[in-house]
């Protein structure tokens, strides 16, 4: 038990929404604070150590994690030596609405978080061994910071290092969970170009969610200026050319304090990145999932439609459980008649019957998938027949292949589902050739390997 006094704590970030997620997949997290605004001077802290869960847990990882620390501490302190505090962003840089791209572009690579980089900056990375990097949480230089009140305009954004948030224990986010969040990753190419994949996608995701959220939303050139910003602030930390990618994190939150239930009187916009390999362990390996029944993610006229904070706690319960049984995730069914496929708790689903492709529709239970929709397309594109409608769990299990796709997992195959008693192994375990095909097709295209005939990609420099 912990005593705090005065009004304000500060918290890490990570604890200000689902930690767990960056280590490899919604999982617990290490320590829990329960706040107690309304007796203002409280608070307990518990542990729940549930580390046997986290998939990049032991030893190897752990060394990686504290060789990484060493290279971060290194590393920004010869930063901060070198470069003065960053200012914000004069009103010319930062660029008003429907101001051309080029020009946009432009401004940004003038700016500070373009020059903080020097070989000499890449090189103290060059310790870290890249091929064994999981998803999971590691510190970088610099974060990106907004605010706003209630009916009023978004202040200047401004990048400052990568630190604690100050917020009232009586915060909107804290107490009533008004937050949102996105998650989209840059590229490094072999030919040093950083690529950004979709992130007006992200940046209109955002503007449904703040809606749903009583919460401002952000305008989509604001978002692609911030996300530019933090990208090129922490341009070492992009991992080389088909090693990873810098995962990019906008947290959008209610962080002024209300009592009674009512929508925060201030917002936070943040942006943060964190280098990672791959989500699921084993990189393209096939994963296996645990059909759940009980437990639903979602339900009619709920937010499961919307990246909101409050989504992804309620499903660590079953994920654990499932992971404790050797599952990877968990597949969720629909909440009216429990029998219709929706999603894994952090990505979508597909199925391949008689090379067709059927993933769920859209009816605002489960995520609109950023890759989901990439994936609909470019099968189109590669003359698949592909069709969003209800997927039946029987289906699924008699379906030649099935596969996941995500940011974070990208498309990611499916080994076996369990059903209840029944377990259901596709392509005898191995990767099939659907799942296969799409993921070169969308991982050339995010990775500059192959032409952008879809408009996709958003270059920074
Ligand atoms: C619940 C859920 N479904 C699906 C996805 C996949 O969405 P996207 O492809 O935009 O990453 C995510 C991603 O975070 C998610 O949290």
């Amino acid at each position: 038990m912990t005593l705090l006094y005065g009004n304000r704590l500060t918290l890490p970030k990570k604890q200000l929404h689902e930690s767990a997620v960056f280590s490899g997949g919604v999982a617990a997290a290490k320590d829990v604070i329960l706040l107690l605004p309304m007796c203002g001077s409280v608070s307990s802290s518990l542990s729940c150590n549930q580390a046997r869960l986290a998939t990049v847990s032991g030893t190897q990882q752990q060394q990686q994690q504290q060789q990484y620390q060493g290279l971060l501490r290194k590393s920004s302190s010869s930063l901060d030596a070198r470069f003065p505090p960053l200012r914000s962003l004069s009103d010319e840089e930062h660029g008003s609405r429907g101001q051309n791209q080029a020009s946009r572009r432009q401004a940004i690579s003038s700016s500070e978080a373009a020059t903080v980089h020097s070989a000499s900056d890449i090189d103290a990375l060059s310790g870290i061994d890249w091929d064994n990097f999981g998803f999971g949480l590691r510190p970088t230089d610099f974060m990106y910071v907004m605010k706003c009140t209630l009916g009023g305009e978004w202040g200047k954004g401004k990048l400052q290092p990568f630190g604690n948030l100050e917020i009232s224990p009586a915060a909107a986010v804290l107490n009533y969970g008004q937050g949102l969040f996105e998650g989209l990753k840059a590229y490094r190419t072999e030919d040093e170009r950083i690529l950004l994949f979709r992130p007006e996608e992200n940046a209109m995701r955002l503007i449904a969610g703040a809606d749903r959220m009583s919460m401002p939303s952000l305008p989509v050139d604001s978002f692609l200026h911030a996300v530019e910003q933090a990208v090129l602030a922490n341009k070492r930390w992009i991992p080389p050319p088909g090693k990873g990618s810098l995962y990019i994190r906008p947290l959008l939150i209610g962080t002024g304090g209300v009592l009674g239930l009512n929508p925060a009187p201030e917002y936070t916009f943040v942006i943060y990145v964190s280098p990672v390999g791959c989500y699921f362990k084993g990189g393209l390996a096939p994963i296996d999932l645990q059909v759940e029944s009980f437990y639903h993610r979602a339900g009619p006229g709920g937010t499961g439609g919307v990246k909101t904070i409050g989504n992804y706690a309620p499903v660590l319960k079953t994920q654990l459980k499932a992971k404790g049984k050797g599952y990877s995730d968990v597949l969720y069914l629909d909440a009216v008649e429990n029998k219709y496929v929706e999603e894994v708790s952090s990505c979508n689903i597909f199925m391949v019957k008689d090379n067709v492709i059927s993933t769920p529709e859209l009816k605002g239970t489960i995520l609109p998938g950023i890759t989901r929709k990439s994936i609909v397309e470019l099968a189109g594109s590669c003359g698949y027949e592909v069709f969003e409608r209800p997927v039946d769990v029987e289906e699924l299990l008699a379906a030649d292949e099935v596969f996941c796709t995500g940011t974070a997992v990208v498309v990611n195959p499916v080994g076996s589902i369990t059903y209840e008693s029944r377990r259901i192994k596709y392509n005898g375990g191995e990767v099939g050739e659907v799942a296969k095909e799409l993921y070169e097709a969308l991982t050339n295209i995010q990775m500059g390997r192959a032409e952008d005939k879809m408009g996709w990609i958003v270059e920074l420099n």
